[in-house]
């Protein structure tokens, strides 16, 4: 065991931890503050950008990484433009935020909402979120309304509510949430130290496309970068408007998360992909619960079916030729795994034995000699 002793005397004077201010104090010059911005946090970003050990060489490129997003404070990338929304709407006097969610945006809303004393409203598509989103919406006292339809129809309702009522609006077409979610690619390049040549992400309402390319882009304009990546997005094939090129009445797919059949940030994502020389495509659900697979098995990384769909999506492109073997290859992985355990006990069904509490029927059932 490490006692404190020695770790003070390793650290020379302490733990030396490095204590992480959170998104609004470490990117302030990054960001729409004011003298009057509450500088609220839960800690959210620097989250690791994870190497590869398996899936590089599956993908037959020089380095994959992954930006590993779950590990933010609710578990999924919302909370980077959250801790900016909920702040602002504080600076603002609103006392009331509100959002229509698939799931992750209203944890990170209902969370951050009570972080800043505001009062939360989510509207969800009824039925068709992970549990685990559910759980966190509720444990953190927002007024949880299931809306009978799916998250599109769920967010027209809340832009018209909070067109006319002294309510904030929390969801992606909120600048603000743009402008804290952009912080992912500042820290992509830091922990490089360079920019990868490709960032794969999953797209549902099209916003942290949009976002990432926007840290990108600024970084360029102050002369910090002199290249940009091509931007890869990727949409179930079940809810894939950007690819067919018009909305998805019924989308369906897996991956709840990104089930949205007409993204409010469509323009954002297909500038994204024209201006990076990027592309927009599908992937199945068997692709996405393959690379969910794969992640957690070869990579010890557990990440929710929608964050798997950017690993998907490059090892599809793989098989298709997209890369000649030496390119850096970012995934973003955008929430954690732990959001949505029913999907991942289904795929494991069976494999939990059952065994008596006695030694010899352990060392049985593991087939164990000495
Ligand atoms: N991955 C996860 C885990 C998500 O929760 C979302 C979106 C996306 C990817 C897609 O990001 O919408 O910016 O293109 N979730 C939203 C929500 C819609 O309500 O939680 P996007």
């Amino acid at each position: 065991m490490v006692c404190y002793e020695e770790l003070k005397i390793k650290g020379k004077g302490g733990l030396n931890l490095l204590r992480w201010p959170g998104i609004l104090a470490y990117f302030a010059e990054y960001l729409p503050l004011t003298g009057k911005t509450p500088l609220i946090t839960l800690h959210e970003g620097n989250t690791p950008l994870i190497a590869s050990s398996s899936l590089a060489r599956k993908a037959g490129v020089g380095s994959l990484f992954f930006k590993f997003e779950g590990m933010n404070p609710t578990g999924s990338f919302k909370d980077r433009g959250m801790v900016v929304a909920i702040a602002k709407a504080r600076e603002e006097g609103k006392e009331v935020v509100m959002c229509a969610s698939t799931g992750n945006t209203s944890a990170s809303a209902a969370a951050y909402a009570k972080k800043a004393g505001l009062s939360c409203v989510v509207l969800i598509p009824q039925g068709k979120i992970a549990l685990g989103k559910l759980s966190q919406a509720l444990m953190h006292g927002a007024r949880v309304l299931a809306v009978r339809g799916n998250f599109d129809q769920a967010l027209a309702v809340v832009r018209s509510i909070t067109s006319s009522y002294p309510v904030a609006l929390v969801n992606s077409i909120n600048p603000y949430r743009i402008e804290g979610q952009k912080t992912a690619s500042f820290e992509v390049v830091e922990w490089l130290s360079g920019v990868p040549d490709f960032l794969a992400l999953p797209v549902g309402n099209a916003g942290n496309i949009t976002a990432y390319w926007k840290g990108f882009k600024e970084l360029w304009e102050r002369g910090k970068i002199s290249v940009l990546p091509k931007m890869l997005g990727f949409q179930a094939a079940g809810a894939c408007p950007l690819v067919l090129g018009r909305p998805v009445e019924n989308p369906h797919t897996v991956a709840t998360a990104i089930r949205i059949g007409n993204p409010a940030s469509w323009k954002g994502a297909m500038a994204a992909k024209e201006e990076s020389g990027g592309l927009i495509d599908t992937v199945t659900d068997e692709e996405i619960l393959a690379a969910q697979r794969m992640l957690a098995e070869e990579e010890g990384i557990f990440v929710e079916p929608a964050s798997a769909a950017s690993v998907a999506g490059v090892l599809k492109k793989a098989r298709e030729g997209l890369f000649q073997g030496r390119e850096t290859v970012v995934c973003v992985l955008t929430g954690h795994g732990l959001k949505d355990p029913d999907i991942a006990i289904k795929q494991c069904e069976g494999r939990v034995e059952e065994v008596g509490a006695s030694q010899e029927e352990v060392i049985q059932i593991l087939g164990l000699s000495v």
